[in-house]
């Protein structure tokens, strides 16, 4: 249910709640829908051409995108994700950041990267104030890394990539590996070999069927509890608590003291009953689901400014009924679903 949202102030005039009962409160904001990458999971080569991308006047311009976000402010939004495509592509993204960094009422600022320009961008987007880092990195070995990435990617990039964000001050970040049967599992141990004891979190992401291009199947999904497992006949592992109510990886901690890994189990162990994360492309639809076949222009009510907008978001969040990875395999679940690209994961 949405309560009328009157005021300008940026921070939350309004509690938006979905007809689940969900309240809003984590905005995944895409900057640009091109990628340097073709991940074959994602945005596969013979499908998705090389010079894929809107062109820079359908993106958001930076004005639209602060308005955009305080508007999903006040509506309770408290974290801000930046993704792609790429969000490094973007041009001059430290100033973008910048400003958000500076909207109150947001607590936390993270960005996904795939690490190909890391090295090159680490500090200025600290420095910035981006508080968050995760990097996408599928398989330590060159060689699968290069094939995983369509061809484009070089695992010593996203490697220096982050380092540099270490360098930078970057602390604890979050490394998603999706894993694929018969494709990368064997990169399982040696991924969590080399990250354990490193301070950062690495995480196992089931392969999930986003988007219609990927050619999906479920006999290419690794359940979390095999990934668990062999991990823990290895190292054995703990369970942890979660940070918070609806936290997306399932923690666990090496016994002896090396860290953490986490697991996103969206297929195995759908999380949609708390579920609070909106998506907004880079041309500003949103979408209240990763599954969700169509967006919602929002580029209307953004002309009308900041109340407006947030008026309209929460109307739209409070017609919510999303769950597609509860519905998985039923009927309701089939039909057109984003691109993963789209909207950033
Ligand atoms: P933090 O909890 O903020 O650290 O980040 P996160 O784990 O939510 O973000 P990240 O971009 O690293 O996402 C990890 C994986 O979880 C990606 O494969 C996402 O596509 C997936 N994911 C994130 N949110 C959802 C969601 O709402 N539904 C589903 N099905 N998958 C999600
Ligand atoms: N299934 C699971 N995760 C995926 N990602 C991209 N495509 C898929 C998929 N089909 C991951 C990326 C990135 C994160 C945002 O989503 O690897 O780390
Ligand atoms: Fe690019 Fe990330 Fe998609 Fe790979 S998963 S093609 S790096 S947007
Ligand atoms: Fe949320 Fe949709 Fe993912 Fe379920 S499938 S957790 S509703 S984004």
């Amino acid at each position: 249910m949405a309560a009328a949202v009157t005021s300008t102030d940026t921070r939350p005039t309004t509690a938006a709640s979905d007809r689940l009962g969900r309240p809003l409160r984590d905005l995944r904001l895409s900057v640009i829908d091109a990628c340097n990458f073709r991940c074959p999971y994602c945005m596969p080569a013979d499908r998705i051409a090389d010079d894929h991308g809107l062109d820079a006047a359908s993106r958001l311009d930076f004005d639209e995108i602060e308005t955009l976000v305080r508007g999903f402010v006040q509506v309770g939004v408290r974290k801000l994700r930046l993704t792609g495509g790429e969000p490094l592509l973007r041009r001059r993204l430290p100033e973008l950041i910048a400003r958000l960094a500076s909207i109150a009422g947001l607590d936390d600022l993270a960005l996904t990267t795939n690490g190909a320009l890391l090295a090159g961008q680490a500090h200025a987007l600290r420095t910035a104030g981006l508080q968050r880092l995760t990097v996408s990195l599928d398989a330590l070995d060159p060689v699968l890394y290069r094939q995983l990435s369509g061809g484009r990617g070089d695992v010593g990039h996203a490697l220096a990539g982050i380092a540099a964000a270490e360098a930078a001050g970057f602390g604890a970040i979050k490394l998603n590996c999706v894993v694929q049967r018969g494709i990368n599992d064997g990169e399982i141990l040696p991924l969590a070999g080399h990250f354990r004891g490193s301070g950062h979190v690495l995480r196992f992401i089931e392969y999930m069927d986003v988007g219609t291009c990927n050619g999906w199947s479920a006999a290419r999904v690794v359940p979390s509890v095999e990934i668990r497992d062999a991990i823990h006949a290895r190292w054995p592992l703990r369970p942890l608590a979660p940070h918070y109510r609806g936290e997306v990886a399932t923690r666990y901690g090496f016994e002896d003291g090396g860290g953490e890994v986490g697991f996103v189990s969206s297929v195995s162990t759908p999380f949609c009953g708390d579920c609070h994360r909106a998506r907004v492309s880079a041309d500003g639809k949103l979408y209240t689901c990763l599954f969700a076949g169509q967006g919602h222009d929002l580029r209307p009510a953004l002309r009308e400014g900041q109340p407006a907008l947030a008026q309209h978001i929460a109307g739209l969040w409070s017609d919510r009924a999303d769950r597609y990875s509860e519905l998985r395999g039923t009927r309701a679940a089939s039909g057109k679903r984003v691109e993963m690209f789209l909207v950033g994961g």
